[in-house]
């Protein structure tokens, strides 16, 4: 019989989404929470909870805050080693920085040492499942995929394809695109916790021939998600309508060719027009927000408030590495202060919700991650909200749960993360 194992300690858990109604009330607090085989079994009370399961092993965290892991929809773990690299906007940068790292994962051996770096880095701030863009080698792929699945992690992840606009020796074809992710989505998808991603860069760097062959490819397998970046710089969108004169917008590049739909993820999304905002609602695509990348690289400040109200779905991601962090909380604090130079405070419940329900969401997985409740997968991160003194003294005179949890987002790192469980299974801490 599988062992079953109880954490005691604040379960935090959502009842409903805290961008309708008062943001405090969406939130359920519980004593325990019952784990076996990897799942989920009960949450509750911890006295009732002990007593129906006598057997089980028991980890009591007092009063830290044990919530879903987070979720981080929109990475590129080959650009670990670069993050946090000076001086451009998005093309410069690009060609700068990130395409002579991205040349070096035709090496096998170097995309699986990255792999496990990434993974290791990652699991250190309570990520417990993302979505990353590989490189153009297969070899990225399967490096990413193999060390998830020893690790037991649910992910996705894809082939970056790129025929045009990239450098000698990080361009395929639109055959070979289509033929490599093909094959990759066989080997991967559905395999243990892990799902494939078809994955054309943008716009820019793929012909029509390429994008037309992926929007194949994704007719063949609607299951899958298809993962992109949509209207981030405005210089970029400039180079798009000079690429594609006769694209209605830049989201047309991909509507043209089958690429959008209920499974597309669309990362950034900072510049859209009004017919782009309708179509991506008409379609429910999903949105991914990534607020230390929009600052970092200058992208611009993405209208979180404008596209929840208009019912959008929406994700929060690092994008590592035009993104400057590895860390959920450091991301949730920027989409603090992008929130309030746009006007609007987003509620530590809100940001906290984005980092698990509604990343989940993204990736259309809210069914299985991103929240605690009965048969979801025990992915669980554990926060100490007294990481530090600084966080400690601000914490200490907090009205609230709430109030409490604010200045660990705004001021925590990787010392605010006390446990990270993945699959049921203890995995640092
Ligand atoms: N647009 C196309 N490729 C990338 C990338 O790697 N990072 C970011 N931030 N934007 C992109
Ligand atoms: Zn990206």
């Amino acid at each position: 019989m599988a062992q079953t194992t109880i954490l005691t300690g604040q379960i935090l858990s959502f009842t409903r989404s805290p961008f309708t109604g008062d943001p405090k009330d969406a939130a359920r607090l519980d004593e325990a929470v019952v784990i076996s085989d990897g799942v989920i079994l009960a949450i509750g009370n911890a006295a009732e909870l002990r007593a129906r399961h006598p057997e089980a092993a028991l980890h009591d965290y007092r009063d830290k805050v044990i919530l879903a892991g987070f979720i981080d929809p929109h990475v590129h773990y080959p650009q670990t080693a670069m993050i946090a690299s000076w001086g451009k906007r998005l093309i410069d940068w690009l060609n700068t920085y990130t395409f002579p790292e991205e040349m070096k994962f035709c090496d096998p051996d170097y995309a699986a040492r990255i792999a496990a770096r990434y993974l290791d880095l990652t699991t250190a701030q309570g990520t417990t499942t993302m979505s990353s863009f590989c490189t153009i080698h297969s070899e990225s792929v399967d490096a990413l995929m193999r060390e998830a699945q020893a690790r037991g992690q649910r992910i996705v992840a894809g082939k970056t394809c790129m025929d045009r606009n990239a450098p000698d020796g990080l361009r395929d074809t639109a055959q070979s695109a289509y033929d490599d992710s093909k094959a990759l989505l066989r080997r991967w998808h559905g395999v243990d916790r892990l799902s494939y991603a078809i994955t054309p860069r943008f716009s820019p760097t793929s012909t029509p021939e390429q994008l037309e062959a992926l929007g194949a490819l994704w007719a063949e397998h609607p299951d899958c998600l298809m993962q992109t970046h949509l209207s981030e710089q405005t210089d970029e969108i400039e180079w798009v309508r000079s690429l594609f004169p006769d694209a209605r917008d830049y989201l047309d590049t991909y509507e043209a060719f089958g690429l959008l739909g209920a499974n597309g993820m669309y990362g950034h999304a900072i510049h859209l027009e009004p017919r782009e905002r309708d179509r991506l609602r008409e379609v429910d695509a999903a949105l991914v927000h990534c607020p230390t990348s929009n600052t970092f690289i200058g992208s611009g400040l993405f209208d979180m408030a404008g596209l929840v109200a208009d019912g959008h779905r929406i994700g929060l991601a690092t994008d590592t590495g035009g993104g400057s962090s590895f860390s959920m909380l450091r991301t949730m604090a920027a989409a603090y202060e992008v929130g309030q130079l746009r006007g609007t405070a987003l509620h530590p419940a809100q940001l906290i919700w984005l980092a698990t329900v509604g990343s989940a969401q993204s990736l259309n997985m809210a069914d299985k991650i991103g929240n605690i409740a009965p048969g979801m997968e025990a992915d669980l991160v554990i926060l100490d909200l007294a990481s530090t003194p600084a966080i400690a003294q601000r914490s200490d005179c907090a009205d609230d749960l709430w109030d409490a949890i604010f200045p660990t987002i705004m001021m925590g790192d990787d010392r605010a993360i006390d446990s990270v469980w993945i699959g049921g299974t203890q995995v640092s801490g």
